[in-house]
C-alpha cells in the first residue's frame, strides 16, 4: 500500500474511533496534533510519514483510560494497513514513550520524529486550547476548578496521577507550567513560551476575580 492512502485510512480509523471522546482526547485534538507536527517536521527535516502516522495514533490506546497499559489497538490497525516493520517499529516506540504521565517517567525522546511528535502534543496542551482541554478533562472527572485549601502539589506515582482528586488549577503547576522547559526542539520551544504567557496572565486573572474584593 502506497504511503499517502495508508494515511487516509489512518486519518478515518482515528477520525471514526475518536469522534465523540469527551476528556479531551477528542479527533480534533489528534487533528491539530498532527497540524503543529506537519510544521515543526518541515522546519526540523524529520520524515513526515512517521511524524503524521505517530501524531494520529498517539492517543488510540490511552494509559489512563484503561488498567493496564498496551497498544493492541494500535499495533492491530498498524498490521492491517501493512506498514513496513522498521518504520511500524519506530511509531509504536514514538507513541509508547512519549507521554508525561505526570513527570513520573521518563518520556526522553531520542529520534526527531518523537521529539516533533511529543512538542505537538504538548503545545496542543499549553495556552487557550490547553487551558479548555484541561477544565473539560477535570469536569471528566467530577473535579471542581478550584480548591484554595489545597495547596499546589506534584505526584509522586502513576497511581496518584490518575486517581488523585485534585482540582483543576494544580494542574497547570504539577504539569502545564513545566512544559515549556521540557520542549525538544526549537520551533516548539518557541510557540511554547507564547502560549505560557498566556497561561499566567489566565492564572493571574483567575485569582484576581476569585479573590473579588
Ligand atoms: P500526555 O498524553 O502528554 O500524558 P495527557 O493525556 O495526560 O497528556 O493529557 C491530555 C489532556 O488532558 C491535556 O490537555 C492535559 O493537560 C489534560 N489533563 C491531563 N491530566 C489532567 C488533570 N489531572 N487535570 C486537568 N487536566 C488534565
Ligand atoms: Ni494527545
Amino acid at each position: 500500500m502506497d504511503k499517502a492512502l495508508i494515511l487516509e485510512k489512518t486519518r478515518y480509523f482515528v477520525k471514526d474511533k475518536m469522534y465523540k471522546e469527551g476528556s479531551g482526547h477528542d479527533w480534533f485534538h489528534v487533528e491539530r496534533v498532527c497540524n503543529i507536527a506537519r510544521y515543526l517536521a518541515q522546519k526540523e527535516s524529520a520524515d513526515m510519514f512517521i511524524v503524521e502516522m505517530t501524531a494520529l495514533l498517539h492517543d488510540i490506546d490511552d494509559w489512563k483510560f484503561s488498567d493496564v497499559y498496551n497498544t493492541t489497538v494500535t499495533e492491530e490497525f498498524i498490521k492491517s494497513v501493512e506498514v513496513s516493520e522498521e518504520d511500524s517499529n519506530k511509531i509504536l516506540n514514538i507513541i509508547k514513550t512519549m507521554s508525561y504521565k505526570g513527570g513520573v517517567v521518563n518520556s526522553t525522546q531520542n529520534t526527531i520524529e518523537g521529539m516533533v511528535v511529543q512538542d505537538a502534543d504538548r503545545l496542543d496542551a499549553l495556552g487557550a486550547i490547553g487551558i479548555a482541554r484541561a477544565f473539560a478533562y477535570g469536569g471528566s472527572k467530577n473535579r471542581s476548578m478550584y480548591d484554595p485549601s489545597i495547596k499546589p502539589m506534584d505526584f509522586k506515582s502513576l497511581d496518584e496521577v490518575k486517581n488523585k482528586d485534585n482540582h483543576t488549577i494544580n494542574h497547570f503547576y504539577e504539569k502545564l507550567f513545566k512544559l515549556k522547559d521540557l520542549m525538544n526542539t526549537d520551533t516548539g520551544k518557541e510557540i511554547a513560551k507564547k502560549r505560557h504567557k498566556y497561561m499566567e496572565s489566565f492564572i493571574e486573572e483567575f485569582y484576581s476575580e476569585w479573590n473579588f474584593k
